[in-house]
């Protein structure tokens, strides 16, 4: 059975080595998602225990996908803490595993977390994505706007520059 959930600090925590796999993967796919190559999954260890913080002290959403039990997905939501952004949120590391996608997990996942977003009053979202990555290609079926590109603003995981594309998206 796939569930699909907002999950709160504890759960966070005992994630974690599921969410490890997960950005490890994904890195080996070749998704520019802040980490380089080589990348073990422990090596993600104390990003996601600062998520789990960050879950605790409400400045972010964290959904995830679950397939029997284990994390195959997910996606978070940084609430912009600055007081003239109230409304505003980052969408963040939507990551589904090679081994279940294509399934709709990363629909799902961003239904339910904008959802959440939207119901906690942060209305307005912004991502950025690696520009001519698969990522980039399926933020506008989810009705995300296209603003623009900036070149050379990261690298891939084996190296060289890669443009990240800037998208936002009204919700709620
Ligand atoms: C991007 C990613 C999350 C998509 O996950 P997924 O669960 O396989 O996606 P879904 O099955 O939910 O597909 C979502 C939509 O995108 C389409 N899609 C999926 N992969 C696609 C691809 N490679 N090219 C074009 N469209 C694609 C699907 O047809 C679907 O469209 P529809 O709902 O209108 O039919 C996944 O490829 C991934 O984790 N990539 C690496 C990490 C990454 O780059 N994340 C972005 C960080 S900003």
């Amino acid at each position: 059975m796939t569930t699909i959930r907002i999950i709160d600090t504890e759960e966070a925590r005992a994630a974690i080595p599921d969410l490890c796999e997960v950005l490890a993967d994904c890195i080996h796919g070749g998704a520019s998602v802040g980490f380089m190559l080589p990348f073990a999954p422990k090596d993600g260890e104390t990003y996601w225990q600062e998520i789990a913080g960050a879950v605790e002290k409400g400045g972010i959403i964290l959904a995830v996908a679950e397939v029997e039990g284990k994390v195959v997905g997910t996606v978070q939501v940084g609430l912009a803490s600055k007081p003239n952004q109230p409304h505003r949120g980052d969408l963040m590391k939507l990551l589904v595993h090679r081994s279940a996608r294509g399934l709709g997990l990363s629909r799902r996942l961003m239904d339910v977390v904008e959802a959440e977003a939207a119901r906690r009053g942060r209305t307005l979202l912004v991502l950025d994505t690696a520009t001519g990555s698969d990522a980039e290609k399926i933020y506008p079926r989810f009705g995300w706007e296209r603003v623009g590109v900036i070149p050379d603003y990261a690298m891939w995981p084996e190296g060289g520059f890669c443009g990240t594309t800037l998208f936002y998206k009204r919700v709620g």
